[in-house]
C-alpha cells in the first residue's frame, strides 16, 4: 500500500471515529415540568389534574379531590426528605387555590361564559453549563394566554384579550401568587431537579435497543416503499437514515421519516420510508444510531437479512479499527525513522478487515 493512500484511511477512520465519539457523549438539557389542567364548569366548580415529569419520566400526579401528591416511583420519594414533600403539597394547594381564585374572579369580572378550560406548565430547565431558567406558561381554551419570565420575574401577554388583560392586572396586584410562583420554580425547582437527577440516575440512565425491521410495500407496480420500522427505544434522541449502495439518502420527496412515538412502556418508535423503482439494482440498508449502541450503527439492508449480522460486526470493527488507527498514527509518526514498513503493514491489514 502507497502511503498517501495510508493517509486518507487513517482520516478516513479517525474522522468516523470522531463522528462515533461525539454521538456517545450527547449530554443536552434536564427539564423538571409540572402539568396541571384546571377545567372551570361554574364558579363554584374547578377540577384539577396534575402531573410531575423530569424529562419524559412521570413522577407523580395530583389527587383530583384532595390535591395530594401520588408519587410513581420509591426513588422519587426518596429523592426529598418527608418535611420537603409535606411543604411542596402544602405550596401546591396554596397556588392551585389562588390561581382558581384569580382565574374564576376575572372571568366573574369580564362575564368570560363557562365552561373553560386552563391549562398550565411549569417548571426549570437546568443547562449543560449549569445555568438554570423557570419558566411558567398558561393557556386559555388551548391557546397561548400569559408567561411567566423568570429573568426579570415579571408576566406579560401572549394574546391580547379582555380576559388576559385583566387577569394581567390582577397579577399585578396579586404579588402573593408572583412570590410563590418565584419560590417553587425559580427556587426550589432546581434544588430538587438536582436532588432527582441523583436518586433516579438509573431511570435517567435506562438505554434499551432498538429492534429494526425492514420490509417493503408495494402500492403500484411502478413503486416500492421500503419500511425501515424502529421500535423500542430509549431514551427518545436516535437517528434513522437510508443507505443507497452505502451512501446516506439525502432529504427529498421520495423519503419520509414519521415522529418519533411513544409506546406504553416508556420506550420510543419511530418509522422510516423511502420510495424507490423496483429493481433499480441499487442496493438498500436502514442505519441506525443510538445512545444504547454506543459508538456503533445498527445497518439493516433490505432483502438480504444474512448480511444483518455481518454488517453489525463491522460497524464494531470500524469502532476498534479506528482506536487501533489513532494509537498507530501516535506510534507511527513517534517511530517514523524505525518502523515505517511494520506500521504500513499492520494498517493494511486493518483495510482488508474494514
Ligand atoms: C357547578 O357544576 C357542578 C358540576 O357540573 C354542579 O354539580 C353544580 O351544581 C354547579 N353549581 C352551580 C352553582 O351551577
Ligand atoms: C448556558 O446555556 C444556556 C442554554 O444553552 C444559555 O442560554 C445561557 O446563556 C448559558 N449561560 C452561560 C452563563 O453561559
Ligand atoms: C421581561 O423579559 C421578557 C423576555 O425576556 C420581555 O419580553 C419582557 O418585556 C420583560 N418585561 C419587563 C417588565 O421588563
Ligand atoms: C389593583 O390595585 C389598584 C390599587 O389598589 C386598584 O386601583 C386596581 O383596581 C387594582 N386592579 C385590579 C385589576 O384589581
Ligand atoms: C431567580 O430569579 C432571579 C431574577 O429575579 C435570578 O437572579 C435568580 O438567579 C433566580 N434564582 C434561581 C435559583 O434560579
Amino acid at each position: 500500500m502507497q502511503p498517501p493512500r495510508c493517509c486518507c484511511l487513517l482520516l478516513l477512520l479517525l474522522y468516523l471515529f470522531l463522528l462515533s465519539g461525539t454521538w456517545a457523549t450527547l449530554e443536552g438539557t434536564v427539564t423538571l415540568r409540572l402539568l396541571h389542567t384546571s377545567t372551570f364548569q361554574n364558579t363554584s366548580f374547578v377540577e384539577t389534574e396534575g402531573l410531575g415529569l423530569l424529562e419524559d419520566i412521570e413522577l407523580g400526579s395530583l389527587d383530583k379531590h384532595t390535591w395530594s401528591i401520588h408519587l410513581y416511583h420509591p426513588w422519587v420519594r426518596q429523592a426529598l426528605p418527608r418535611m420537603d414533600w409535606d411543604t411542596i403539597e402544602n405550596m401546591l394547594k396554596i397556588y392551585l387555590q389562588q390561581f382558581s381564585h384569580l382565574i374564576n374572579e376575572g372571568a366573574m369580572q369580564r362575564d368570560v361564559p363557562y365552561p373553560f378550560v386552563v391549562q398550565c406548565m411549569a417548571g426549570c430547565e437546568l443547562y449543560p453549563n449549569r445555568t438554570s431558567r423557570a419558566f411558567v406558561y398558561v393557556a386559555y381554551n388551548g391557546q397561548d394566554f400569559l408567561s411567566f419570565d423568570s429573568d426579570n420575574n415579571t408576566w406579560t401577554l401572549s394574546q391580547d384579550t379582555d380576559l388576559s388583560r385583566y387577569v394581567l392586572a390582577l397579577l399585578k396586584n396579586y404579588t402573593a401568587l408572583s412570590e410563590l410562583v418565584e419560590v417553587i420554580f425559580n427556587e426550589s425547582c432546581v434544588n430538587d431537579m438536582e436532588r432527582l437527577l441523583s436518586s433516579g440516575r438509573a431511570a435517567l440512565e435506562r438505554q434499551e435497543l432498538p429492534v429494526v425491521t425492514v420490509f417493503a410495500r408495494t402500492p403500484s407496480p411502478q413503486q416500492l416503499l421500503l419500511v425501515c420500522h424502529v421500535t423500542a427505544f430509549y431514551p427518545r434522541p436516535i437517528s434513522v437514515a437510508w443507505l443507497r449502495d452505502g451512501q446516506e439518502v439525502p432529504p427529498g420527496p421520495q423519503l419520509s421519516t414519521g415522529p418519533v412515538l411513544p409506546n406504553a412502556d416508556l420506550t420510543y418508535q419511530l418509522r422510516s420510508v423511502l420510495a424507490v423503482a423496483p429493481q433499480d439494482g441499487h442496493s438498500y440498508a436502514c442505519r441506525v444510531r443510538h445512545r444504547s449502541l454506543g459508538t456503533r450503527s445498527l445497518l439493516v439492508p433490505w432483502g438480504n437479512s444474512q448480511l444483518l449480522l455481518i454488517t453489525a460486526l463491522l460497524a464494531g470493527l470500524l469502532g476498534a479499527a479506528a482506536v487501533a488507527a489513532l494509537l498507530l498514527l501516535a506510534v507511527w509518526r513517534r517511530r517514523k525513522h524505525q518502523r515505517v514498513e511494520e506500521s504500513e503493514s499492520r494498517n493494511s491489514t486493518l483495510s482488508k478487515e474494514a
